[in-house]
């Protein structure tokens, strides 16, 4: 084991990016670094934290090197990790994803449905091509790839790098909801061990375990969400869209009488509902790029103006997507063997499932790589939700990879939140002309 180890964060100028340095700061003592590199392909943007870094880092880790570079060697050599979290296109093209779908009526959102999709299309030839330049300068560096959509991404870097164990796919919407439920139940964080099946963005808990007694407190957190539930965003450091995320799972519960559903479920269990209450001209991406982006560029430059940092060194009011990564770096880097719910290739997990299919379930975490539990058998309305989920991700990458216009239909037509083949048609047209030059060419 290494003493200490070297981390790159690839798509530097994200704007998770500031507190996720700050949680590499926090952390120093359990998972000591001698270099963390950002890098980016948008010079300015990335010079923003970069500087925003390097002020940080003075401060708190001088014995840790830091820099931020456009150059992937630079980036990518004798690294130990890289954390990514890019956004091919960045979020201006998520609002075309988003406005484009639901100009057609469908649900318009960053990962689920057509949006998904044309986003998907864009994100895999991005993370693919990174991937190669960090293999080419770091042969067994372990790549924790955050980029959506993860259910599509991790589909094609299963393919494009075939049995590569150290590129593991993570998603912080389980741990996130897990959290809330700890909220629900007033445990302390970090009390429960969650069992969890599915594909990224479209899975099911099926036990919420106390770590130290085994209680399962679903059937708890079940009858909570069945009378409903009302909470102030801020006072749990959430937006009032992710709120109303969570508060809907009480629909879900009440007309599906076992588990509890990831949030995502929404968009495809209801998409009529949902499409009504979405607005066609104000999506998502406006409210990101209103808010949090705009707030985390704010404060990088009153950081710059002032040379006063936002920040003491301690990992309080720190959110979990920083956490959770770092986490599972250590759990790698330590041995540890703690458990998270991955996304892994199905052999045996869930028997009645695909072969090869990327499923998200509780696995454990250590040096060698992923092991995941065995789930076992699913009943029959999950296991058809799910084939056909992934029959839709399938054909999406073999789109993508193959450049076929006729499977990219298959895939949309599949899609719950499409459907219909005219339909299919029209979205295709207007997602080809407003992504050229990211997309590959559908023949
Ligand atoms: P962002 O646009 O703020 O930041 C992304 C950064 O990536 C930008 O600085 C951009 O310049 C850079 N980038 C884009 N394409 C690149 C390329 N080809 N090479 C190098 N850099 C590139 O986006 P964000 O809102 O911070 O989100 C970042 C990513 O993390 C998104 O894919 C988002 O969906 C994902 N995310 C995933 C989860 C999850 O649960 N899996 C959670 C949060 C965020
Ligand atoms: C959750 C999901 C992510 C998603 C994120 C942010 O954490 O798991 O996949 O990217 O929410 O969504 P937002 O709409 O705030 O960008
Ligand atoms: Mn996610």
């Amino acid at each position: 084991m290494k003493d200490k180890f070297s981390v790159c964060i690839v798509g530097g100028g994200s704007r998770y990016t500031p507190d996720l340095l700050k949680e590499l700061v926090a952390v120093k003592k359990e998972f000591p670094l001698y270099r963390v590199s950002l890098y980016d392909n948008d010079e300015e943007r990335q010079a923003k934290v970069g500087e925003y870094g390097k002020l940080l880092f003075e401060q708190f880790y001088p014995e840790c090197e830091f820099l931020y570079t456009l150059s992937p060697e630079e980036a990518f050599k004798d690294i130990d990790f890289a954390f990514m979290q890019i956004r091919a296109g960045g979020l201006k093209m998520r609002e075309k994803d988003e406005k484009i779908a639901l100009k057609h009526g469908c649900i318009g959102q960053e990962t689920c449905g057509p949006g998904g999709f044309a986003y998907g299309l864009r994100s895999i030839p991005a993370v693919c091509d990174i991937i190669k330049d960090i293999r080419k300068y770091s042969k067994e560096a372990w790549v924790l790839n955050y980029s959506n959509p993860a259910a599509i991404v991790a589909e094609a870097t299963k393919r494009v790098f075939p049995g590569d164990y150290r590129i593991i796919n993570i998603c912080d919407q389980p741990i996130g909801q897990v959290m809330f439920y700890e909220i629900l139940l007033g445990l302390p964080a970090g009390s429960i061990e969650a069992t969890y099946f599915g594909l990224n963005h479209f899975g099911w808990f099926t036990h919420l375990y106390d770590k130290k007694t085994g209680k399962d407190y679903l059937p708890e957190v079940r009858e909570i969400l069945k009378k409903g539930i009302d909470f102030d965003p801020e006072s749990i450091g959430l937006d009032q869209s992710h709120m109303n995320d969570l508060i809907f799972m009480s629909n879900i519960v009440r007309d599906y009488d076992e588990y509890l559903p990831n949030t995502y479920l929404q968009y495809y269990l209801y998409p009529n509902r949902i499409v009504k209450g979405m607005n066609p001209d104000y999506t998502r991406a406006n409210e990101v790029m209103d808010g949090n982006e705009k707030e985390v560029f704010a404060m990088l430059e009153e950081v710059k103006k002032t040379g006063k940092l936002d920040f003491d060194g301690s990992k309080e009011l720190l959110d979990v997507h920083g956490s959770y990564i770092t986490d599972l770096a250590k759990a790698i880097a330590y041995n540890t063997h703690e458990t998270f719910i991955f996304m892994t290739e199905n052999h045996g997990i869930i028997p009645n499932l695909t072969e090869g299919m990327m499923v998200e379930v509780l696995s454990r975490v250590g040096s060698s790589g992923i092991e995941p539990f065995n789930y076992g058998e699913i009943p029959t309305f999950y296991k058809g939700i799910l084939e056909n989920q992934f029959a839709y991700e399938k054909l999406a990458v073999d789109a993508c990879l193959e450049g076929s216009y006729q499977k990219a239909l298959m895939a949309l037509v599949l899609n719950r939140c499409v459907n219909d083949t005219d339909k299919a048609k029209e979205l295709l047209d207007d997602y080809m002309e407003a992504n050229k030059g990211y997309w590959p060419e559908l023949r």
